[in-house]
């Protein structure tokens, strides 16, 4: 029972935002939920972007019913570099990223082959609902590949990192850089064994990083230290999230950036419920960033002083 009290009051201590306080006092308060069916639609949160003028990757198309199956490799033609995912998935589930095609099929981002009717069974396993909110039926998109940035060629195992911005009230209150492992296969997603690298919001610097909630100063497939690194593109990227928030309208949103060798930083997607191990990837905790946005926000503003202008300068 001692440890328990110990734990808990060392979390306290850290500022840790629990589960039950961020539905209460951020999700529920902050969050209409008339807005979380646009940022759960990755194809309506692409459209967004297109009316604010953030870039996002291109959706090449979509396969909206099991009938448009058959003739999918004719209507991709020769395009053999792209990612298929579920419209509404999370968690990385369903993310498929293939990279090229040769006479037996198309070839994914660890060289292994899948056929063209395994990329079928595939696309019918997206639209029967396998991998997206509530298992109800989806939308297959075919989505342009984000380019590897050279910054990350050392710490991102054969896939593309993201940054997970948490936005309160549209100003940023943490930062995660995700990092693709063997284990993560081709995703960022911690779900999927990512590894969660805190970023210091001032800097873009990573300082802190955990793999399955354990602290880890290295990559654990390229041997490369994943703490000191800057994030390319850092002011671009926070002013992408600030003007992604402020359009979706959430209170307290995550909002998920890529950055493209020759584009920069584009939008992946947001998260209007975004997870707690951010925490844990900075080892420290939200809720005095949280309360420093509410002072900043809430602070009374200086009653404009109305100057009158004598006659005597008016005509002057
Ligand atoms: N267009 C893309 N190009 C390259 N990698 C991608 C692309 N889209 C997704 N990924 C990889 O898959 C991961 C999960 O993709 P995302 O679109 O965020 O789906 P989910 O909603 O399941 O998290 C990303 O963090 C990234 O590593
Ligand atoms: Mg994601």
């Amino acid at each position: 029972m001692h440890w328990l009290i110990t734990a808990s009051r060392r979390l306290k201590e850290l500022g840790i935002l629990g589960m039950n306080r961020r539905n209460a006092a951020c999700i529920l308060d902050r969050n209409s939920r008339a807005l979380f069916p646009l940022v759960d639609d990755k194809l309506r949160m692409q459209d967004l972007c297109r009316r604010i003028h953030v870039p996002t990757p291109i959706v090449h198309d979509s396969i909206d019913y099991h009938s448009m199956l058959r003739r999918f490799p004719q209507n991709l033609g020769d395009r053999a570099d792209f990612v298929i995912k579920p419209n509404h998935g999370s968690a990385g589930r369903g993310v498929l990223v293939l990279v090229g095609r040769d006479a037996k099929g198309y070839r994914r981002h660890n060289g292994e082959c899948v056929r063209v009717d395994q990329v079928r069974q595939h696309l019918s396993d997206i639209l029967s609902g396998m991998y997206s909110l509530g298992a109800r039926p989806d939308r297959a998109i075919f989505q342009q590949r984000v380019r590897l940035h050279p910054a990350f060629a050392a710490v991102a195992y054969q896939g593309i990192p993201d940054i997970r911005v948490i936005l309160y009230r549209n100003e940023p209150a943490m930062a995660m850089l995700r990092l693709p492992t063997k284990a993560s296969n081709g995703r960022a997603n911690l779900h999927q064994g990512g590894i969660g690298t805190g970023i210091d919001l001032a800097s873009g610097f990573t300082h802190h990083a955990v793999q399955r909630n354990r602290m880890i100063e290295c990559h654990p497939d390229t041997g490369m230290p994943v703490i000191g690194l800057r994030v390319p593109h850092w002011p671009r990227v926070l002013g992408l999230a600030r003007r992604v928030a402020s359009a979706v309208g959430l209170g307290y949103l995550g909002v998920d950036i890529v950055i493209d060798e020759i584009e920069g930083p584009m939008l992946l997607e947001a998260n209007a419920r975004p997870g707690l191990a951010i925490q844990i990837a900075n080892g420290r905790g939200l809720l005095p960033r949280l309360k420093a946005i509410d002072a900043l926000c809430d602070k009374p503003r200086e009653p404009t002083v109305n100057i009158a202008i004598p006659k005597w300068k008016k005509s002057a």
